[in-house]
C-alpha cells in the first residue's frame, strides 16, 4: 500500500505537470522544496496514528506529504497549511487528480488551506509536520511557541530543531531526503 500511494501521487503529480508549467511552483513567496515521499513514509509510519487523529503539514507546498498520509494511513483528517497560493491550488489539483482515481468514497477528509501557519487556529492537530528549512530562527521559535500550546498534538515531525519547547521530548532523530540535499528530521513527542 505505501509503494502504491507513492506511485499514485507521483503519477499525479507528474501527469499534472505533463500539461502546465511548474513556473508557479518555484516563483512562490518562499523557497520551494520538498521532502523525498519514501523519506516521509519512514517518519510517519513511525508514528502511531489512528482513526481519530488529524495531521497537519505546516507549509505544505504542492501537498505530497499531506496527500501520502491521507492514502497510507488511517488519520480521519489531513490537513496542508500552505500561505503561496499558486502552490496551494496545485495541492487542491492533485488532491482532485488523486480522489477521482479512487473506487471507494470515505467520510475522511484530506483539506488545503491558503494559510499563514502562524495565524492559523491548528487547535485540532494531533500530529504535525513542519519542513521549517526555510524559516529564520525567529519563525521557528514562534512556531515552537504555537506547537507547545496546543491541547491535542502528541507528536511533531520536524525538519529542524524545535527551540524552546516545554511539553515534548525529543524521541529521535532520522535521516531524511529532499530535493534539496539530506538532511536530519526530529521526532518529538508529548511528555
Ligand atoms: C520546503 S517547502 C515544504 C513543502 C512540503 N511540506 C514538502 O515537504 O513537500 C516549505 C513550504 O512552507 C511554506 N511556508 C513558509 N512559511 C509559511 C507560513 N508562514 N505559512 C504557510 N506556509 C509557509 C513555503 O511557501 C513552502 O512552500
Amino acid at each position: 500500500m505505501f509503494t502504491q500511494s507513492i506511485q499514485r501521487i507521483e503519477n499525479a503529480y507528474d501527469s499534472i505537470l505533463a500539461n502546465q508549467t511548474s513556473a508557479h511552483l518555484y516563483e512562490g513567496l518562499s523557497l520551494y522544496g520538498e521532502i523525498d515521499l519514501r523519506s516521509f513514509a519512514d517518519l510517519i509510519h513511525s508514528v502511531p496514528l489512528s482513526h481519530q487523529d488529524v495531521f497537519a503539514d505546516l507549509g505544505s507546498g504542492p501537498g505530497k506529504p499531506t496527500l501520502y498520509t491521507f492514502l497510507a494511513t488511517p488519520v480521519q483528517i489531513a490537513l496542508g497549511f500552505e500561505w503561496d497560493a499558486a502552490r496551494c491550488a496545485f495541492a487542491e489539483q492533485l488532491k482532485n487528480n488523486i480522489l477521482n482515481s479512487l473506487e471507494q468514497t470515505t467520510s475522511r477528509q484530506c483539506l488545503f488551506f491558503p494559510h499563514n501557519i502562524l495565524k492559523t487556529d491548528l487547535s485540532n492537530v494531533t500530529c504535525a509536520y513542519f519542513d521549517a528549512t526555510a524559516f529564520p530562527v525567529p519563525g521557528i521559535i514562534a512556531m515552537s511557541q504555537i506547537l507547545d500550546r496546543l491541547p491535542k498534538l502528541h507528536t511533531i515531525l520536524s525538519l529542524r530543531p524545535l527551540i524552546g519547547l516545554k511539553k515534548f521530548s525529543l524521541l529521535r532523530r532520522q535521516r531524511v531526503f529532499c530535493s534539496w540535499d539530506c538532511q536530519m528530521a526530529y521526532l518529538y513527542t508529548a511528555r
